[in-house]
Formats: C-alpha cells, structure tokens, sequence
C-alpha cells in the first residue's frame, strides 16, 4: 500500500509491504525515545497480528527482540536488494504489495526522529566479513532424555556429533534468532540472549527448568522437581581445586564428565553469540566457579581451555551468568585463568574473537594488572628510575606478549625519548588505578589453589 503525500506518491507507509531484510527506525524497548535503524530478521502471525524479529543494525544482538507493528516506523523503510539471480537491478528494491489481511494502517503509529542515519557503513563491513567467515556447518538440536543420562547426540553414522567447544558461528536465521523465552536456574529466572540448540520440544515452551547441580534440563518444574529428588549433586561434578571463604573453583575433564561439559555449553551458549556449539567436549577442561551458601555450591560462572592449545590460549570460552555479571565475578574468572597458566610457567591468551565484554572485561583487567606491577617497580640503586622490560612483565603476569604491548599503547604509556621506548606513569593514572583496585574486592589467592598442571602432550589419549 502507498501514499499520498504532498500529490505525489511517496514511500510506502504500510506494514503490508515488509519483508524479511528490510530496515527501518524501530522504537527500542530499553529506552523511551531511541528509534535506531533495525532489520527484520523473521516475520510471524500471531493471534491476528504480525511480529517482527528485528535486530539494531548498530546494537549487539542480545538487544534483538520480537516487536509488534506499532514500534516499525515505517516511513524510512529500506528494502533489501534483490541479487543478481532474481533478475532485479541492484538499486533499492520496490516494496512487495499488502497481503496479510490482519496488518493495521501504520498511520496512527508514533513516529521515530527524523534525522535518524539510514545506512551503517560499518554494519554492512561486519555483516560481509561475518559473511566471509562463518562455516558451514549446521547446528542441531541436543536431544532430551527424561532421566539419568543425557548423552551426546549421534549422527546417522552413529559418531558422536558436535557438541562443546565452541567456534566461530554460522550466519543461517535460525541461529541467528533467540528460540529459548527462558530459563530458570536455581533460584533464578534468566531471559536468554542467543539461540542455542535445546531439544525442539523444550524451547517452544515458556520456560526451560535446569539443575543448578548437574544442569540438566527438564520441560516443567514438576519434572525438575522429580528429577531433584534423584539428583543429589550440590556441587559440580570434578575435583574442587580451589576454595577461599565462599568461592570455589571445580576442575571439570570434559571427557570423563562428558554430559555436564555438554550441559553448560549449552547453557553457556544462550550468553555466547560469537561461538558455535561443539558436541566434542574432550579436548577440553572446564573450570567452574561457584558460591557457597547453606543449599551447596551454586554456579557463577565458567571458563573452557583447552587441554592442549598450539596457540598459547590459556581460555576458550569465559561467562558470568547473568544474575552474577558486573560483581566483578568475570575479572575473578579471568584471574583465575592467569593464576593457572602461572603454575603451568606459561603465558596465555583468551581464544578470539573475544565478544564486545569480553574485550572489556580483558582490557580492564589486563590495565589493572600491568599498572599494578608498573607502580610498585622499586629503583634499583639511588638517582635510578624503577625499570622493567616487557618481557618481565609477562612473566610475573603471564599475560601474552602481544595482549602487554596492546594495553600499554591502549593505556597510552609508551613514549619515545633520547631513542628509546620509555613508559612514563602520571600522578593520574596512578591514583585512578589505586581507586579501581580498592573496588576489586574479592581477588585470587594463590594460596588456595591446590593444583598440578598435567602434560597432555604426555598421555596417549585424553
Ligand atoms: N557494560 C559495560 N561494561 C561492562 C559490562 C556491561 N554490560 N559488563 C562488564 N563490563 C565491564 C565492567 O565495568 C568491568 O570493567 P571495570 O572494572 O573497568 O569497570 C569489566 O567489564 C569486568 O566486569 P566484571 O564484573 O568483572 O565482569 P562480569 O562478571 O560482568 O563478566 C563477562 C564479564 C564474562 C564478559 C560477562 O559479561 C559475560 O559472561 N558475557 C557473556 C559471555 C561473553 O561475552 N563472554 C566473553 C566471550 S570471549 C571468550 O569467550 C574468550
Ligand atoms: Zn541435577
């Protein structure tokens, strides 16, 4: 439908004539007034009305959402191009005619700002690149197994199929879109932020009930309730290497604890968008970290590392559960992980790409890490100024060469004077860095780890 406006024909002003692919304004629903360009990802009926799953071309995907017609502002709407194998040209595309019968008139719909920016150079960049590397491969529904074990799916040769470490992830819709509404965990109710393959049968539901113990996974809390009365994990399964007042970590072989290590990829992977599910968790140790109360040792986050990494990754997935994040609980996990590669008398480095906290979290931490050894350097006679080299630096920290030069340009240290690289610290940075430490209340006591690295590169087989 178009139309009429000043006695010409103008954009098209109807709901009618959307497509998948199409972008517009769309008002968000965290905040009152902002209507960022957005794409329609997918289109349903629902009782009468069309919903859009829409994602902010601008925006990290967690923030994509299904929206009904009355936040699309449709008078700014670009239509997809049509490729070359449609025969159409490659200019904006005219919009398809109305054919739902249930779709309003847009008319009395609120408007989005006016100036709003129309195309995103940047996003079309990371769409072509996410394009250019993402693999083909196809991410599968685990299966769902009323009781005790919940194996790895099997393929129709009957290998064991993916499940586990993660990759970087395929770009298909359906992947693409949220499918599970939520989630309970203990005592808490998390609204998921990626799609992650739950068996089919579970995630048409409301709500998805989990063990906070053994995590898996049942379609009601009567079913969750039945399964706890056979459960009687309350903690995670593996050896706990490390405890310090309420916090413990719990080293867990993704080979000899093969259905919990699938358990949290799957759960882990509503909160990892940047991943795809791997069903061989093998290869891989997972270190989960827990608090203490008087119910047992309940899950606050996770880090995955490979038993045997080529590159030097000392972490291949990291998370914070959501009702844990920003407690400072994802630096205590990234401590963790340096503490670990400091007995190994290893540097280390998280797997990239890192996701948008991902990164944030591992600047600030390597930041505070580095200052903290940079302002405590003692001068080594009278009249001298305190030196380290980088080197030094990685290995009281075991943070990677690369990730110490990339903190220190970030942090803008590092000047050029007399010909030579110096580091110079203001009276600034060092009191700012001393509040941010006193804010890092819980840390690391290396103390509490009791912990022998192994040499998998010694044994046979994991
Ligand atoms: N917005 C802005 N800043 C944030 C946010 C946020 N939502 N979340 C964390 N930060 C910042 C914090 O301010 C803090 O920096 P500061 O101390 O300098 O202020 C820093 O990140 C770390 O904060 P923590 O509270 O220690 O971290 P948290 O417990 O929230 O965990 C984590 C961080 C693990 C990245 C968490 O956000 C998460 O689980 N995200 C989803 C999964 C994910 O993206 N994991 C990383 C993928 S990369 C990889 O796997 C190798
Ligand atoms: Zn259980």
């Amino acid at each position: 439908m178009t139309e009429e406006i000043d006695g010409r024909e103008t954009i098209c002003d109807s709901v009618g004539s959307l497509v998948e692919g199409c972008r517009l304004p769309v008002k968000m629903r965290s905040s009152e007034d902002d209507w960022p360009l957005a794409e329609i990802i997918s289109m349903r009926e629902c009782k009468g009305h069309m919903l859009y799953y829409i994602h902010y071309v601008d925006y990290n995907k967690r923030l994509d959402e299904w929206v009904t017609e009355d936040r699309l502002d449709t008078r700014k709407v670009q239509f997809p191009r049509r490729d070359a194998s449609g025969g159409g040209t490659t200019g904006v595309s005219t919009p398809k005619k109305q054919t739902a019968a249930t779709h309003q008139n847009a008319s009395s719909r609120p408007s989005s700002p006016v100036n709003s920016e129309m195309v995103n150079g940047n996003a079309v960049l990371a769409a072509a690149l996410q394009k250019k590397i993402s693999r083909k491969r196809k991410v599968t529904s685990a299966s769902v197994d009323e009781d005790s074990q919940q194996e790895a799916p099997k393929d129709s040769v009957g290998t064991p199929r993916l499940t586990g470490s993660m990759v970087t992830h395929s770009n298909d819709v359906v992947t693409r879109m949220k499918n599970v509404e939520m989630i309970e965990l203990g005592v808490n109710r998390i609204r998921p932020w990626y799609f992650s393959p739950y068996p089919q049968e579970l995630v048409n539901l409301p709500c998805i009930y989990i063990c906070e113990f053994c995590l898996k996974y049942r379609k009601s809390r009567k079913c969750l309730e039945r399964h706890l009365t056979k459960c009687n994990l309350r903690h995670p399964p593996g050896n706990e290497i490390y405890r310090k007042d309420s916090i413990s970590f719990f080293e867990i072989d993704g080979r000899k604890n093969r259905v919990y290590a699938q358990n949290l990829c799957l759960l882990a992977k509503l909160f990892l968008d940047h991943k795809t599910l791997f069903y061989d968790t093998d290869p891989f140790l997972f270190y989960i970290m827990t608090d203490l109360d008087d119910r047992g040792f309940h899950i606050v986050g996770y880090f995955s590392k490979e038993k045997e990494s080529s590159q030097d990754y000392n972490v291949a997935c990291i998370l914070t559960m959501p009702p844990y994040q920003r407690k400072g609980y994802g630096k205590l996990l990234i401590e963790f992980s340096y503490e670990l590669s400091k007995f190994e008398g290893k540097t280390g480095s998280p797997e990239k790409p890192l996701s948008d906290l991902g990164l944030l979290s591992y600047r600030s931490y390597w930041a505070q890490t580095i200052l903290d050894i940079l302002v405590n350097v003692k001068p080594t006679g009278e009249n001298e100024k305190p030196q380290i080299t980088i080197n030094e630096i990685c290995e009281l920290t075991s943070i990677k060469k690369e990730d110490v030069i990339s903190t220190l340009q970030n942090l803008n240290l590092i000047n050029y004077y007399k010909g030579q690289y110096i580091i110079t610290i203001n009276h600034e940075t060092v009191t700012n860095h001393m509040k941010a430490m006193e804010k890092r209340k819980i840390r690391i006591d290396p103390k509490c780890l009791h912990w022998t690295p192994k040499d998998w590169s010694k044994r046979a087989k994991w």
